[in-house]
């Protein structure tokens, strides 16, 4: 395939946009807001979940005015039939004491919620002084597992979505805004 036409095809698999570039960061900037207001003077750790959430993470960190650390984790999530095993491999581990911090878990959707749930058990055990949850998307029609962020973006219908930090294959995480996938072509 030629470079043009590889490029076309590449193109046009980003079927419409759903949110748009304005749109992510008004609502970014109002979850720094919330998380200025109500966690100010307390030491906070952003704990991205790598990959997916490395943009949303890079611009919500920005938008916090209060002292605050970032750290990053990537997992891999088991699970057997339709249940979370409440078990997660760790890739790659936050190098913090978590008894230390008020940690916020920065992750780029919810999806199931397997990633997540399993995420958040694992932490807790290591006793952070309070944990939460933002999550910029939610795709709550495919919940599997009872869980449920503290704080969502946005909440979309049952769509594969690409950019802004989500791919396919690798793909499209560098697009500025959110899109519907089209697996059609
Ligand atoms: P969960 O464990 O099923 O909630 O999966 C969450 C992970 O699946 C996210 O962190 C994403 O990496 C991936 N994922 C779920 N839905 C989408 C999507 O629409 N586009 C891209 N990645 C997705
Ligand atoms: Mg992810």
């Amino acid at each position: 395939m030629n470079k043009e036409l590889a490029i076309q095809k590449y193109n046009e698999k980003i079927k419409r946009v759903i949110i748009t570039e304005e749109e992510i960061k008004q609502a970014i900037k109002k979850a720094g807001e919330e998380i200025d207001a109500s966690y100010d003077g307390r030491p906070i750790l952003l704990i991205s979940i790598l990959n997916g959430a490395y943009v949303f993470l890079s611009d919500l960190s920005r938008a916090i005015t209060v002292p605050s650390e970032i750290a990053f984790m990537r997992v891999k999530s088991y699970y057997q039939g339709t249940e979370s095993s409440g078990k997660v491999t760790v890739l790659m581990d936050v190098d913090r004491d978590l008894s230390n911090y008020h940690v916020i878990v920065v992750e780029d959707i919810v999806d199931t919620g397997r990633t997540l749930k399993d995420v958040c058990a694992l932490l807790k055990e290591r006793n952070p002084l309070s944990l939460k949850v933002v999550a910029l998307l939610d795709k709550p029609d495919r919940r599997i597992v009872d869980f449920n962020a503290d704080k969502v973006l946005f909440t979309i219908p049952d769509f594969f979505v690409i950019g802004y930090g989500l791919d396919c294959d690798e793909y499209y995480r560098n697009l500025p805004y959110i899109a519907e996938y089209d697996s059609s072509k």
